[in-house]
Formats: C-alpha cells, sequence, structure tokens
C-alpha cells in the first residue's frame, strides 16, 4: 500500500534532491568564477547526478499511482573560503542525506511499504558512494594543499569527471 504519508515523505525527498543540485550547481559557479574549471566541472556533473535522482523518485511516484508535487527549494550558499570547505560542505550535505534515506527507509518498513523499501535500496547504495568520492576529495587536498601545485593538480582531475545518468530510459 503507498500511502499518503510514504507519498508526502518521498516529495518531500524530491526537494531534497533538486537542493543538493542546486547547492552543487552554486559550488560550480563559485570555483568557475575562481578559474578552477575541474572543479567546477566536477561539481556541475555532481549537480547533473542529483537531478537524475530527483527524477528517479519523481518517476517512481507517479508510476504507483501517487501524485508529485513540487516544493519550494531555498537559495545556495555563494561563496566558499577554499576548495577543502566545499568539499567538506559537500560531504557535510551527502551525510544529511543518507540520514533522509534512512528515516524513509524506517518509514517504509513500519508500513510494509515493500515496493517503496526496494526502491529506496538503490538510493541507501548510491549514498555510500557519494560520502565516500566527497570524503576522499577532502582527504586529496588535505594532502596536497589548498594552494599551487597541489591544487592545479586536483584541478585538473576533477576536470575528468564525465556525466552518466542512471536513468534506465535515457
Ligand atoms: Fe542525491
Ligand atoms: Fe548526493
Amino acid at each position: 500500500m503507498f500511502s499518503n504519508n510514504m507519498i508526502k515523505a518521498l516529495n518531500k525527498q524530491i526537494q531534497e534532491e533538486f537542493f543538493s543540485a542546486y547547492l552543487y550547481q552554486s559550488m560550480s559557479a563559485h570555483f568557475a568564477s575562481e578559474n578552477l574549471s575541474g572543479i567546477a566541472n566536477w561539481f556541475s556533473v555532481q549537480a547533473k547526478e542529483e537531478m537524475t535522482h530527483a527524477f528517479k523518485i519523481y518517476d517512481f511516484i507517479i508510476e504507483r499511482g501517487g501524485k508529485v508535487k513540487l516544493l519550494a527549494v531555498n537559495e545556495p550558499q555563494d561563496l566558499w573560503d577554499s576548495a577543502q570547505k566545499a568539499f567538506e560542505d559537500a560531504l557535510e550535505h551527502e551525510k544529511h542525506i543518507t540520514r533522509c534515506f534512512d528515516k524513509l527507509m524506517d518509514q517504509a518498513m513500519e508500513e510494509k511499504d515493500h515496493a517503496t523499501r526496494i526502491f529506496l535500496e538503490w538510493f541507501v547504495t548510491e549514498q555510500i558512494e557519494e560520502e565516500a568520492s566527497a570524503s576522499e576529495i577532502v582527504e586529496k587536498i588535505k594532502m596536497s594543499g589548498n594552494h599551487g601545485h597541489g591544487l592545479v593538480m586536483l584541478d585538473k582531475e576533477l576536470g575528468q569527471r564525465v556525466f552518466v545518468s542512471s536513468l534506465a530510459q535515457e
């Protein structure tokens, strides 16, 4: 059974995913303005991924006969003191998103909504990767530094990231 409470909670998660996209695109814009085009690229790819997360949930609600209600998305921060700070913020944000999915999973289990529970498993697994990739970059910056050659090398590396959609129909 697909309850109204479950639909409401999933709509809230669509909002969280769109906010994630907004936050990462804002980070991308910030680093583009700092001439760190590789870091800007990494965050831009990340923002696109967050959009696919939003649409995965969107499609799921509709497929099960629920109604999607788009909620207001807050304005994200637009300045970061350093690349390290931005990736630390990204990591904290992903931890918050992991907690959101843990709560959604609890709700699906309480409601014995197995279809939603199985659907959410993909996101629970995805969050392991999301936290790991942000954390890995924070550690790299700590080792190589926030300035100079180390940052230029990291910028070059992050410039290689390419967006691959996880949406089945694309
Ligand atoms: Fe996401
Ligand atoms: Fe994410």
